[in-house]
């Protein structure tokens, strides 16, 4: 499934999450140790997590069962220079040795694995005693006033807007793993299991996405799971030798053109406020309003207009360093 949309997941993800995803995955970068000198993205599909993961010393490590997201990862991340290390393997069964990681992150990944006390035992295998174990998820919406609105945004506007993607199929499966992962407490039962203690926890835009930072206890096992023979290196094998400088990639194709959107839609927003205040100087005199009412009045179209400008510049600028 993962095979199928791997051309268009950066960007659906972006429209989905309302392009509040890169702030979630700045919060579980921080959430890593600087220390932590080997480091594991788990489930790292198209490698977006990767880049953030990046410190002088440390190696960061990709691991995916699907290799066509891998192939995207290489495409964008893999050039010379700093790259992460990418291998397509299943993360019930990790090639890596016991206690051999200092920090393993895992973003909208663990919800695709079950059961999920054996994944997560795998994951404590390979992890050192007392390394960290950062989670972002997206969950269900927990019970509360804001609860059926935010059902049906996963129920149905999720799925319809899986039709943008070649195989809708895969967002209508998303929309119901988000329902059976819940909410949180049957997660953090199953982590407690596999012998995780949570240290932090978070949630973002209402509690659709959240995220946990743990710490791995007690003893490793030392023998890996993963053999060797199944681990494949996601380099594209070319005709033309090694690969050379990377290559215009999908997903940096995605996000200029999110960022393209982001700038038309602000632009538009900053000239309407701008209208609307040229119209309220011309006319506030002949409504019949309290002095009180005329101010709040200037000050809500001023601090628009100013908020709106700055953003539209800010994505300027981001729109062209993306294009360079
Ligand atoms: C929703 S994507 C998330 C990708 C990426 N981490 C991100 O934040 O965009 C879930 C990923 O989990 C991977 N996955 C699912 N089951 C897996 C398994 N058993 N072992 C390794 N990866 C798996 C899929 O191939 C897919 O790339």
């Amino acid at each position: 499934m993962f095979d199928d949309v791997s051309g268009r997941y950066d960007l659906l993800n972006r429209f989905m999450s309302l392009g509040q995803d890169g702030a979630w995955r700045e919060a579980m970068w921080r959430a890593v140790p600087g220390d932590a000198h080997l480091v594991l993205d788990l489930a790292t599909g198209s490698g977006v997590s990767l880049p953030g993961l990046k410190r002088p010393g440390r190696t960061v490590l990709g691991i995916d069962v699907s290799f066509a997201m891998l192939e995207v990862a290489q495409d964008t991340y893999g050039g010379p220079g700093w790259a992460p290390r990418l291998a397509c393997a299943d993360g019930f069964a990790l090639p890596l040795r016991g206690g051999a990681l200092d920090a393993v992150t895992i973003a909208f990944g663990i919800r695709n694995f079950r059961p999920r006390v054996s994944a997560l035992a795998e994951i404590r295998r390979v992890l050192r005693p007392g390394g960290t174990l950062v989670v972002l998820e997206a969950t269900a919406p927990a019970p509360g006033p804001l609860q059926p609105f935010l059902a049906f945004y996963v129920r149905h506007v999720i799925p319809l807007l899986g039709h943008l993607s070649p195989d809708p199929s895969a967002y209508r499966y998303l929309s119901e793993s988000i329902f059976e992962f819940g909410h949180g407490p049957q997660f953090e039962a199953d982590m407690a299991e596999a012998g995780f203690v949570v240290a932090a926890r978070k949630s973002f835009l209402l509690g659709a996405t959240r995220l946990w930072v743990t710490r791995a206890g007690g003893e490793v096992g030392k023998k890996p799971t993963g053999s060797g023979g199944i681990v494949r290196n996601a380099a594209r094998v070319s005709a033309a030798g090694p690969a050379g400088p990377a290559r215009e990639s999908a997903s940096g194709a995605d996000q200029r053109t999110w960022l393209g959107l982001q700038l038309v839609v602000s632009s538009a927003l900053t000239v309407a406020i701008t209208y609307a205040v040229v119209m309220w100087a011309k006319r506030h005199a002949d409504i019949s309003l309290t002095a009180f009412q005329q101010s709040a009045g200037w000050t809500i179209l001023l601090a628009g207009l100013a908020i709106f400008a700055i953003r539209t510049i800010w994505l300027a600028l981001r729109f062209l360093a993306a294009r360079d």
